[in-house]
């Protein structure tokens, strides 16, 4: 339907370029939340998270992220089809010491981007979208940390 329309057609020029649109999506993260940049461990040796921002290995997380997205997108009528892979995904991040709360410090960020990368085309009704499909994402990911 039309959240379907919204999100492909928003992510369609952002998507080519995955990294500078991370990296505005962590910077914000790190902004709302300072503390989660600690759980990268590969970054002790950086003097703030503005420094890390530009680490290869920090890099990779992001552009990681990003191909997270991109998949949730291109399987916008089967997303159900990605739960075990997502899962597995929350388990990861509950072995590094992610918690769900911070899901939703990231969905602020990823909307923070897309308001930045979108402008005009940023509207009430497409951040409705994106939220929904963020939602479900979530939800499928949340499950990796159930006993
Ligand atoms: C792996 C942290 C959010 C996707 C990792 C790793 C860390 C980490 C420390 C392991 C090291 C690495 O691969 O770089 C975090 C933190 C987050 C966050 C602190 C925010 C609270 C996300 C989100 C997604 C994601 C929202 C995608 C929706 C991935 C992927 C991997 C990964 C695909 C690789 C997993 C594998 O090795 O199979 N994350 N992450 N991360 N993260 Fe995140």
């Amino acid at each position: 339907g039309k959240d379907k329309e919204l999100i492909r057609g928003s992510w369609e020029s952002l998507g080519k370029n995955k990294v500078p649109h991370g990296v505005i999506m962590f910077s914000r993260l790190f902004e709302l939340d300072p503390a989660l940049f600690s759980l990268f461990r590969y970054n002790t040796d950086c003097g703030s998270p503005q420094d890390c921002l530009s680490s290869p290995e920090f890099l990779d997380h992001v552009t990681k992220v990003m191909l997270v997205i991109d998949a949730a997108v291109s399987h916008l009528d089967d997303l159900h089809s990605l739960e075990d892979f997502l899962l597995n995904l929350g388990r990861k991040h509950q072995a590094v010491g992610v918690t769900t709360q911070s899901f939703a410090v990231v969905g602020e960020s990823l909307l923070y981007m897309l308001q930045c990368s979108l402008g005009q085309a940023y509207t009430a009704p497409l951040r409705q979208a994106w939220l929904n499909m963020y939602s479900i994402v979530v939800a499928a990911m949340s499950r990796g940390w159930a006993k």
